[in-house]
Formats: structure tokens, C-alpha cells, sequence
């Protein structure tokens, strides 16, 4: 069964499509006959579906070509984006030209920012292949690349016309990667739903067995509230950073430990711990919220201890470039509860050093 849902920005809304086999099914993509299209995906994704997607859109007229960069978050650079511009230009892809992001978040997020720079942009299709992706980074416009100096530092927010999820792809996703995506889907349950969370708890071993009635749900829940915020705030002036919980002393873990090495969930794992424990420390969220919260994220098979090669005091020079900061000062999603986040403005630097280290 196929569910849609729209992600309403006016001018800009696209729908969502959320179901099995959908690489076969043309609708989705709303595309014509006659258009060109450039696949950007990578050397993983490549030999498992390409060729369904490229078949299906040239047998409905659409003239496809495709390029494949290597797999890798330490690929999401500059090179990567002009690697997928040049392609567009050695095909003489015009404005009208729609640029397909098939892949996880890191083919998401370059694609969709060549997509956004190409003769001052062009139309571009979310096909996401990982869970991590389906739940969060195809939907919403934001697209990046990394700098050394800090993650998603480099992009834009650019929406695309239609995010196509094929439930299928989660069949080959690997189980770390899997986890990886739980990260962020438990992310949603405690900036934003309390039901939903206590969902989980009833169903995480289902989403780990791939169970397509659980995984459906979810996804189109996940999307849903994320459809919701962005809707309110696209370009996060305000409450779209509550979907950055965990994110500000995660990135720092991925970016001092050289990207890729921690994956981007696991490393959003440890720092929603590290964000609960700030809220603990400022007399926001009880001891028993954090145990649920630990309990979960382990059962998830995702990691809740910090990484022990990375001294505490190294996080401090990363989470300082983030993107949240105003004025030199830190800002911080922390949980109050389960099913609610805040952002919190000018936390001092000794409680964000004990939140580490309680982690
Ligand atoms: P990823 O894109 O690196 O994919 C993970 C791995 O799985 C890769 O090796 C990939 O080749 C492989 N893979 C993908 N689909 C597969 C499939 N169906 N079968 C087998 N292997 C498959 O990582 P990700 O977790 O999808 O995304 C992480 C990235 O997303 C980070 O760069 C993060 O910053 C970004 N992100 C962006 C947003 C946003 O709003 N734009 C939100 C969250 C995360
Ligand atoms: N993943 C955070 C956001 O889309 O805002």
C-alpha cells in the first residue's frame, strides 16, 4: 500500500511518496515524457538500482543519464558537487534538465546542492535509499556539503518536486546503517511525540527486522512531523532547529574524528545523550526520561558512550562553529521531557564539558 503526504510550502510543495517498489512506478516522480534527467547516486548504490530507475524512466520517455561518485561521508565535499556539475555540463543538461539524488544523505545532500547552483538551479527528485535519509534529510531542502573546518557547512535550502521512498531499498541497507537512521527516527519521538516514542518501544525490534506494516508507519510518521516544522520554518529561524537535538555535539564527533569514521546517526546517538544530560545538569528533564531514552537508543543497536579517543575539550572548538551559534554563544536543543525540546540560549561552557563527560 502507497502512502502520500505534502509537504505544504506554497509554491514549493512537493508530495512524499512512501510504499514498496516504487523505482518501478513513474508516477511518483512527476515527470513527462520527452524531459532529461541526470541520476546522481554512488559506486554502492549504483549496481543495485540504476539500472531499475534508469529502464523505467527511459520506457516512459525520459531521456537519462547518470553519474556515480564515490561512496563515503568523507565525499561530501566540493569535489563531489563539481564532479556532479561537470557531468550535467559534458551532457549539455539545460535549465529544464531534473537532476535525481537515488542514495542516502550524502548523495541527498550534495545532488541537491548542485541541483540548487546549476545555471541558478534546476529541478531535483529526493529517491532515498537509507533509512536515515527517508525519515529526515530527503525532506525539508536542506542540502550541504562539509568543509574540514565543520560539517554541512556549505549549502543551501532548496526544495525538490517529489521525494519518492521505496521501502524495497531498506532490503540491502546494511544493519549499522539501519541503526544509524533508528537514530533520528527516536530523535523525532523526543523533541516532538510522546505517543510516538512510547510507540517505538513497542516496535523497534520490528524496525530492525524490516517488518514492512511497522517501517511504513514510522516512515510516514517520521515524515510527517518533519513535514510539520518545515512547514512552520523552512529556513530555520526558529523551532526547525529542535530537529538539530544532538546534532551540535554530534557533528563535533564526526568532524575531530574525520568524517565517516563515526556514522552521522551514531554520532546523533551519543550527542542526545550529551543534549539530555545538559538538560538534566540545568534541572530539565528527570533521571528516568534519560533511562528510557539510553534504553531505546541500545536496543537500537546504536552506540551511548562517547568515543574514548576524543579528548573533552575538543568538542568545544567545533560546537562553537555551529551553525545555531549567535554571537559567539553557544545554542543548545535540550529535552524537557519526552515528546518536548527547547533551545537554549548562553549554556555555560563547564555544564556542556560535564555533559560530555557524563556520556
Ligand atoms: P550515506 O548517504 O553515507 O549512506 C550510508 C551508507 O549506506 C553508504 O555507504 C551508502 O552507499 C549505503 N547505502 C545507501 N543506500 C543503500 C541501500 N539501499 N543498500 C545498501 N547500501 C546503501 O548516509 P546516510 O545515513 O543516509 O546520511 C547521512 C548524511 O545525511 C550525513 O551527511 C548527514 O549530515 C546528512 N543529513 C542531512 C539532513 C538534511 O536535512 N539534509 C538530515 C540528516 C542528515
Ligand atoms: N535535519 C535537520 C533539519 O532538517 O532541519
Amino acid at each position: 500500500m502507497q502512502k502520500i503526504l505534502n509537504v505544504a510550502l506554497a509554491k514549493r510543495s512537493y508530495p512524499i511518496t512512501i510504499g514498496e517498489n516504487l523505482l518501478g512506478e513513474f508516477q511518483h516522480f512527476k515527470l513527462q515524457a520527452g524531459q532529461r534527467v541526470l541520476i546522481a547516486t554512488n559506486e554502492t548504490i549504483a549496481p543495485l538500482y540504476l539500472q531499475t530507475l534508469i529502464d523505467m524512466l527511459e520506457k516512459h520517455g525520459v531521456k537519462t543519464e547518470s553519474v556515480v561518485v564515490p561512496d563515503g561521508e568523507q565525499y561530501k565535499t566540493m569535489e563531489t558537487w563539481n564532479t556532479i556539475l561537470s557531468a550535467l555540463l559534458a551532457h549539455n543538461h539545460t535549465r529544464s534538465s531534473i537532476l535525481i539524488a537515488l542514495g542516502g544523505g550524502v548523495i541527498g545532500d550534495v545532488a541537491g546542492f548542485a541541483a540548487s547552483a546549476y545555471q541558478r538551479g534546476i529541478k531535483f527528485i529526493q529517491v532515498p535509499t537509507t533509512l536515515l535519509s527517508q525519515v529526515d534529510s530527503s525532506v525539508g531542502g536542506k542540502t550541504a556539503i562539509n568543509h574540514p573546518l565543520g560539517k554541512n557547512m556549505i549549502g543551501a535550502f532548496y526544495q525538490p518536486q517529489s521525494v519518492v521512498i521505496d521501502l524495497n531499498c531498506l532490503k540491502t541497507l546494511p544493519q549499522r546503517e539501519l541503526s544509524a537512521g533508528l537514530a533520528e527516527v527516536i530523535k523525532y519521538g523526543i523533541i516532538l511525540d510522546t505517543v510516538f516514542f512510547n510507540w517505538l518501544e513497542q516496535h523497534i525490534e520490528d524496525l530492525l527486522n524490516l517488518d514492512v506494516n511497522a517501517l511504513s508507519y514510522c516512515i510516514y510518521h517520521c515524515c510527517e512531523l518533519k513535514a510539520k516544522v518545515v512547514a512552520a520554518d523552512e529556513t530555520e529561524q526558529g523551532m526547525r532547529a529542535i530537529l538539530n537535538l544532538g546534532h551540535t555535539y554530534g557533528h563535533a564527533i564526526e568532524a575531530q574524528l574525520g568524517y565517516g569514521n563515526w556514522l552521522h546517526g551514531e554520532a546523533v546517538s551519543v550527542g542526545m545523550l550529551m543534549a539530555a544530560q545538559t538538560a538534566k545538569l540545568l534541572g530539565k528533564l528527570t533521571q528516568a526520561d534519560i533511562e528510557r531514552i539510553k534504553n531505546l537508543l541500545i536496543r537500537a543497536k546504536l552506540p551511548v558512550n562517547r568515543p574514548t579517543t576524543m579528548p573533552i575539550e575538543s568538542y568545544l572548538p567545533h560546537m562553537l562553529r555551529d551553525k545555531k551559534v549567535l554571537s559567539g554563544q553557544l545554542r543548545l536543543v535540550v529535552p524537557t521531557k519526552i515528546g518536548h525540546a527547547e533551545v537554549m540560549d548562553g549554556i555555560d561552557k563547564n555544564i556542556v564539558l560535564e555533559s560530555i563527560a557524563n556520556v
